[in-house]
């Protein structure tokens, strides 16, 4: 360039000027406090009983099915919408389990994790203005993927003690702009397991307004005290009109692995495949072979899952009990809810701080389950995917409040 012409060198600004750079969609968000949680737990060396993650080993056979792909190379990108192998597996898998067909050529995709199907999902059938119902508390994650789409949030209550919701609330919240409801069951951060009834009810609703139900089954082999789980696409009329999200992460106890799928009619899967290609081409190719171990492994296998859960669920609630939380007994997924409002402090996050500084456990305030803080200020979220000797220690730690 000539030295004639000077081009007027801007300094890089800083803070705040620099929201320039920053998108009005992600200005809308914050960061995720269950991550933030846990960053505190470490600095602190509180016991994390904060974010969903096992601290136990993965299963054996799993771990070496991953290693041995890797060994004999499946290192490069698998189809984009899964390798064929997993696919038919999780097509064997949902018929051995629910009698539902489902076409591993042009109803599955195979994608990072329930985190990227849901919002794959959501991006591939809404348009901005959708409204999109919410089930409050809610998994934290919802709320920036409907914000992510443009599309508006409907929200209606689950109510405690057992996490029911008013089906009046629930009609008000369907009209002709909705596009999906998101189920999530079991539920985190409740515990809840809708029932029959209740989805029925849904189902209902869904067909009237001609809506999909975009389900995150995440916790479906995660059940207690007889709780049974029924994905929503195998009542009258709800096969079409269900996007089913789930994910290796929780039941096989590889939260880090990053593999999950979307089970969807050949119309909805066309689209769910385009936004899942160009947001992440494709899951890591060997964890995608160990997974047809995985969804391989015999029935005592989710068996056990469950009776491990329930063990140390019954461990936690006692401890919890014992230093002065009343606890919504969960019937699915790995989490308790506690009130803490027996304890006198202003709000749910000061009592977390209280305890991570404290006597050195990390939980997860409840209002970042809520749109509206002041609703979850009386409640926090324990996890309970952790070895029996983490859980005791907690429980030690927990008397010292
Ligand atoms: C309800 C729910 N959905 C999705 C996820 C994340 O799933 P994945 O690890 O498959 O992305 C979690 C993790 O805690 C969850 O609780």
């Amino acid at each position: 360039m000539s030295s004639s012409v000077k081009t007027p060198v801007r300094p890089l600004e800083t803070e705040p000027r620099r929201a320039r750079f920053r998108s009005h969609r992600t200005s809308e968000f914050t960061e995720s406090v269950i991550r933030e949680m846990t960053r505190l737990a470490i600095e602190h060396k509180a016991v994390n009983l904060a974010q969903g993650f096992p601290d136990f080993a993965a299963p054996e056979e799993i771990k070496r099915a991953a290693q041995q792909a890797i060994a004999d190379d499946f290192n490069q990108y698998a189809i984009t919408w899964g390798a064929k192998p997993f696919r038919d597996a999780i097509a064997a898998k949902y018929k051995k389990w629910y009698g539902i067909d489902y076409d591993p050529e042009r109803e599955i995709t195979v994608c990072c994790g329930a985190t990227e199907g849901m919002i794959a999902a959501l991006l591939a059938v809404t348009n901005p203005g959708d409204e999109v119902i919410i089930f409050e508390p809610y998994y934290e994650n919802y709320g920036p993927d409907a914000l992510l789409c443009d599309a508006q949030r409907k929200l209606v209550r689950l109510r405690p003690p057992d996490w029911t919701f008013d089906p009046e609330e629930l009609r008000r919240a369907f009209t002709p702009k909705t596009k999906a409801i998101i189920l999530n069951s079991p539920n985190n951060p409740t515990g809840k397991v809708f029932t029959r009834a209740e989805l029925e009810l849904i189902a209902g609703l869904c067909q009237e307004f001609d809506t999909l139900a975009i389900t995150d089954e995440i916790y479906e082999h995660i059940l207690y005290d007889g709780a049974s789980h029924l994905p929503i696409a195998t009542l009258a009329g709800m096969r079409e009109r269900t996007v089913l999200v789930n994910s290796m992460s929780k039941t096989y106890s590889v939260t880090g692995w990053r593999v999950g799928f979307v089970l969807a009619a050949p119309d909805l899967t066309d689209s769910i495949r385009k936004v899942h290609d160009f947001l992440t081409v494709g899951a890591a190719a060997p964890l995608q072979q160990a997974g047809v171990v995985a969804l391989n492994l015999p029935d005592s296998y989710y068996e056990k899952v469950s009776l491990e859960y329930q063990k140390r669920r019954d461990l936690l609630l006692e401890y919890l009990g014992q230093s002065g939380f009343r606890c919504y007994r969960p019937s699915g997924a790995y989490y308790i809810m506690a009130d803490i409002g027996g304890f006198g402090f202003a709000d749910d996050v000061s009592f977390v701080r209280h305890l991570i500084n404290n006597p050195g456990v990390a939980a997860v305030p409840g209002s970042s389950f809520y749109s509206d803080s002041n609703a979850g200020a009386t409640l926090i979220r324990f996890c309970f995917c952790k070895k029996y000797e983490t859980l005791e220690e907690a429980g030690n730690r927990l008397r010292r409040i």
